[in-house]
């Protein structure tokens, strides 16, 4: 519920028409009920929470709606500088996507009644896979098409955001940051840093963090204390197998 609450806000910060290839909810009914809407369920994501009566799962998840809007209002106000970073990149990357599921993955083993040091465990599997999934999304809005992906595509540097392909062409081709720092309301820019883009390693390497990222995940579940159990073998070979299919998604 907090995903899409966030979604349905998302949406009308980015002005999106569409969303798993449906009318997103702005554009068929519009911003306030959309806003109203995620307000909605995130109330009743609050509800639901504070039905389990554990106050260290409610402060995780309260600094998860933390995080969200930290990622985005970052995502929003940057400097040049920051805009330009990696690492400020990485850090929003995490307040904006991993941190949802990291909090959600410990939350989930402390209900479970499992150790703090599971429960460490549980969260840098939910921390990696964030990453490793955010990353191939920002990949796709350059390789994917608006039908494949269901949502518009390129449609992060013509909104002025720069992803991580885009930063490591930048390393590559410093000329490139002219073209950044002018901003692309013009058309003719977006096409511009794309040809650097098309010309440099970023989607390679963008891809390669993903998947050590991808990868550290799955460390994490296969460090996680011995079990035998066919249940808990199966529910860590699906955890190890998603780490695979979010860096190999297509949409
Ligand atoms: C998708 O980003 C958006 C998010 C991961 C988080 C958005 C958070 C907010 C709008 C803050 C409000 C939060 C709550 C809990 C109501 P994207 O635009 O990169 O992905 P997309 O391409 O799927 O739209
Ligand atoms: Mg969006």
């Amino acid at each position: 519920m907090i995903h899409v609450a966030s979604l349905l806000h998302d949406d009308v910060l980015d002005d999106a028409d569409t969303r798993r290839g449906i009318g997103s909810l702005n554009f068929m009914m519009g911003n306030k009920l959309a806003v109203l809407a995620g307000d909605f369920l995130l109330s009743r994501a609050c509800v639901a929470l504070a039905s389990l009566k554990n106050t260290e799962v409610v402060s995780l998840l309260a600094t998860v709606v933390e995080h969200l809007v930290t990622g985005e209002t970052m995502q929003m106000t940057t400097t040049s500088e920051q805009r330009c970073s990696m690492e400020y990149y990485m850090q929003k990357t995490y307040y904006k996507t991993a941190s949802l599921i990291s909090n959600s993955c410990k939350a989930i083993a402390l209900l479970a009644g499992q150790t703090a040091e599971v429960s460490m465990m549980a969260f840098e599997y939910g921390k990696n896979l964030g990453l490793a999934y955010q990353l191939i999304d920002d990949v796709l809005d350059f390789t994917g098409t608006s039908t494949s992906l269901g949502k518009g595509s390129l449609s992060d540097i013509r909104h002025g955001i720069i992803t991580a392909p885009i930063l490591y062409a930048l390393e590559e081709f410093p000329e490139l940051r002219v073209v950044v720092d002018q901003g692309f309301d013009n058309p003719a820019n977006v096409n511009r840093a794309l040809e650097y883009l098309r010309k440099s390693h970023g989607i390679q390497r963008t891809r390669d963090l993903a998947r050590k990222h991808a990868n550290l995940a799955s460390v994490a579940i296969d460090s996680l204390p011995q079990n035998d159990e066919e249940d808990v073998q199966r529910s860590r070979r699906a955890l190890a197998e998603l780490t695979q299919r979010v860096i190999t998604r297509t949409k």
